[in-house]
């Protein structure tokens, strides 16, 4: 049985979910980067693993990060293998995995299951309300993050249990996504949503292009470094996409940023801030080092 863990990551959610399948199942594990140079990929393995974090999904859009969209439309023999995917979230996934069969089935490929996991832990609604209209300083619950997290790791553990059983019988499973009557009950909902976040992003990019992927490419006009910076390079070597040059010895983003926040949440002296991240919990998988991250 060859297999191949794909993985694309920014805090270190969806890299932890693909390691221990990787290392369940004895497949390589492959980062979607490393492959972003590459064209017309022909995949040798039987098993494919897609591993990924959800996108932008709450605002209507299809939730798959650009560099994973690019990286399926590469693959050439995608309709001969056995596709799985896991897509890490923070409690709202909506039609990710569904959207995801559509493109891997518009390829002549289908997923043989697709599972959604709650990794983190974003701050509650009201928090956000509150910070937005009274100012209210938005803080990070510790205690009961934690103890979320811990039952959040118990349940993904048992999802990459039923992964793994699924994976070894070669047996197809759930598609893990939103009902289509669900989907469109909240139609009114998410072009309320879509609108909001276009305005949003078209704020934080500081242009007037037009559809929302390009638009998040620019977002990286937003961020802004601190006078702690000391030029150490770290947020060059964690972003996937080579978005960030240094130059005179501090960052400059170069506009295909991915959104992922690495750069934010991996720089070590908290240098980078911006409305871009103004709504983020500094964060990072306990479980994944910096090295783990870095860009090979
Ligand atoms: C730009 C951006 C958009 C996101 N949109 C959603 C979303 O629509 N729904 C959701 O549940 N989580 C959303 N999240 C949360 C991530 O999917 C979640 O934190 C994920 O586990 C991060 O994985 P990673 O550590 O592998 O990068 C978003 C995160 C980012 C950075
Ligand atoms: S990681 Fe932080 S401190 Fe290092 S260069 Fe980047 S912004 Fe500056
Ligand atoms: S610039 Fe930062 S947010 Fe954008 S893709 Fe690179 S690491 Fe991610």
């Amino acid at each position: 049985m060859s297999a191949e863990v794909y993985y694309f990551t920014g805090t270190g959610n969806s890299f932890v979910v693909a390691r221990n399948i990787a290392q369940k199942i004895n497949g390589r594990l492959v980062s979607i980067a490393s492959k972003e140079d590459e064209n017309n990929l022909l995949i040798n393995a039987k098993i494919i693993g897609i591993i990924f974090p959800v996108y932008h999904a709450t605002f209507g859009y299809s939730g798959i990060p650009l560099i994973v969209r690019r990286f399926i439309g590469k693959i050439e023999n995608i309709n001969s293998k056995y596709v799985f995917a896991i897509c890490t979230h923070s409690g709202m996934p909506g039609a990710t995995i569904g959207n995801l069969n559509k493109i891997i089935k518009s390829k002549g490929g289908e997923l043989s299951f697709g599972l959604t996991m709650k990794m983190s832990i974003p701050y509650t609604g009201i928090d956000k309300i509150k910070y937005a209209f009274f100012n209210t300083e938005l803080k990070a619950n510790i205690l009961r993050d934690n103890k979320e997290r811990q039952n959040l790791t118990e349940i993904c553990n048992e999802k990459i249990n039923s992964a793994y059983e699924h994976i070894i019988a070669n047996k197809k499973g759930k598609l893990e996504t939103t009902k289509i009557m669900f989907q469109l009950l909240h139609i009114p909902f998410y072009l309320l949503q879509k609108q909001t976040a276009k305005s949003r992003y078209k704020r934080l990019s500081n242009s007037s292009l037009t559809t929302f992927d390009k638009l998040t490419l620019f977002a990286d006009r937003n961020f802004k470094i601190n006078e702690k910076c000391n030029g150490c390079g770290i947020c060059t070597k964690v972003c996937s996409v080579q978005n960030i040059e240094m130059v005179e010895n501090l960052p400059k983003w170069q506009h295909r940023c991915e959104n992922c926040y690495a750069c934010f949440q991996w720089c070590p002296q908290d240098a980078i801030y911006g409305e871009i991240v103004e709504y983020e919990k500094k964060y990072h998988h306990p479980d994944v080092k910096l090295s783990d991250i870095m860009i090979k």
